[in-house]
């Protein structure tokens, strides 16, 4: 039986709503987060991964870590989980606009049916060339040895993935969309990356937007929030979107 949360809130049924969804969205689908204590950063640092500095110094090293990331996504245990379902139900079945803006670099909104998309930080399913920019899918691993289908530049090739430091991609549509809304919903994030943890002051200083917090625990920017639902992405999320869907009815 599916839970029905109790909304604070319903946009009217034309409304637009903005979700921004983190690691925690993909944590029970097997993916691990970037900041719990069994994270990512736990293992290995940012600075060795995931900067333009590290794949200068050591491309190998950089190409090895989103190697092993690509090849644990193509695992049979690695599949959409409820959470990512019920956002794919929410853009078919809700009347008013929809986007999902993501920070993450999994497949898995897609591979649940979500087309209305924005990858902010890339994602691990493409190449990009350090030369050309040439973007292509990519599915196997990567290395220096791999040459640029656009321009052919021997070893130029990287994950079209955002590092820390670098520019976050389609920021103009996704500022364009956060200053519309009726809703914005943040999802398995820890708000402790920007620009997506400003995403919930721009809203609020922008729009008339309400703003909903769902996530395991409070997140950095938790106060900013005027509802939250905490709990596991796997029932809240398909909980609250119920609630929503049925609200709007
Ligand atoms: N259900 C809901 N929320 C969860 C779950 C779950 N099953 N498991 C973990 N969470 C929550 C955690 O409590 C945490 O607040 O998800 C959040 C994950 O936070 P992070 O690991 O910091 O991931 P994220 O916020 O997506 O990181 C943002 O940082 O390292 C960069 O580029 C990377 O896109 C990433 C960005």
């Amino acid at each position: 039986m599916q839970d029905v949360l109790s909304l604070a809130h319903v946009p009217p049924r034309d409304g637009r709503i903005v979700i921004l969804t983190g690691a925690g969205i993909s944590q029970e689908s097997g993916l691990e987060t970037f900041r719990d204590p069994d994270g990512i950063w736990a293992k290995v640092r940012v600075e060795d991964v995931a900067t333009p500095e590290a794949f200068a110094r050591d491309p190998d090293a950089v190409h090895a870590f989103y190697n092993m990331r690509r090849a644990r996504h193509r695992t049979a245990a690695v599949a959409p989980n409820p959470a990512h379902l019920a956002l794919a139900r929410l853009e078919r079945e809700w009347p008013g606009d929809m986007l999902i803006v993501t920070q993450n670099v999994d497949s898995l909104h897609e591979r649940a049916g979500s087309t209305r998309l924005i990858h902010m930080h890339g994602v691990h399913s493409k190449a990009r060339c350090n030369g050309c920019g040439h973007v292509v899918p990519w599915d196997g691993d990567m290395s220096t040895a791999d040459e640029c289908a656009g321009c052919g530049a021997p070893g130029g090739l990287r994950p079209h993935v955002v590092w820390f430091g670098e520019m976050p991609l389609e920021l103009d549509r996704i500022q364009a969309a956060l200053s519309t809304c009726d809703l914005f919903i943040s999802i398995g994030t820890s708000g402790n990356v920007y620009p997506a943890a400003g995403f919930v002051k721009l809203v609020r200083r922008l729009g008339a937007a309400h703003t909903v917090e769902i996530n395991l625990e409070p997140s950095r920017g938790a106060s900013q929030f005027e509802e939250s639902h905490y709990g596991t992405a796997s029932t809240t999320v398909p909980a609250y979107v119920a609630a929503l869907l049925a609200a709007a009815a």
